[in-house]
């Protein structure tokens, strides 16, 4: 095996809210061994508090330069072979074109319905969607998505409207195509 950590590309899932990306990364995860990371929880390190206290205490402007620094860091870092990026990141700070320059993009796509489903359990923990009623959140979604998909679809890679193991196998099949010693790649750092 001669790939040395300089040609390492991780792989970024990127999607709307309740696309399903933190759950490919830990349940892909485990499964092939990777190293993986959320974006989401690399920004709360380095805030020291949580997304929804960033949106509330340093606004929303703040919280997009400090996801585009915690994104540069992580591609800087080349540690992890997975990771899962915040809903709205590749619509800032010309993230999508960094990610496609410096990483392998999946995006996984879902309808406006399927989201809602989604995201409606653990709507608190969202702050772009805790307060609304249940009529404005889908209206939100439908207009955030129609504005975010321009950014979602330069990706490398679209996976649409799947679920649960076929998801997971369709991803870990895009890694696989990859190269054979992606499921190798946590031991070469
Ligand atoms: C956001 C999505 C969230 C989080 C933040 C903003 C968005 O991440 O980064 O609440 O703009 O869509 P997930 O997509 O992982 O839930």
């Amino acid at each position: 095996m001669t790939e040395t950590n300089e040609n390492k590309q991780p792989f970024i899932l990127i999607g709307y809210m309740g696309s399903g990306k933190s759950y490919v990364c830990k349940r892909l995860g485990a499964r092939l061994g990777l190293k993986w990371i959320d974006l989401d929880d690399v920004i709360e390190a380095h805030a020291g508090k949580s997304i929804s206290a960033i949106f509330v205490e340093d606004g929303h402007d703040a919280f997009r330069k400090l996801e585009h620094e915690c994104l540069v860091q992580l591609l800087d870092e080349l540690e992890y072979d997975l990771i899962s990026a915040g809903g709205g990141a590749p619509c800032y700070w010309n993230n999508m074109a960094l990610m496609n320059a410096r990483a392998q993009t999946i995006y996984l796509r879902r309808d406006a319905q399927a989201i809602l489903k989604y995201v409606l359990p653990g709507i608190d923990h969202r702050p772009l969607l805790s307060g609304k009623q249940p009529d404005e959140i889908e209206e939100y979604i439908k207009q955030t998505l129609a504005e975010r998909e321009p950014y979602y679809l330069q990706a490398r890679f679209i996976l649409e409207d799947l679920e649960s193991e076929a998801l997971l196998d369709a991803v870990q099949q895009i890694m696989q195509s990859q190269g054979p010693e992606v499921t190798a790649l946590r031991h070469l750092s």
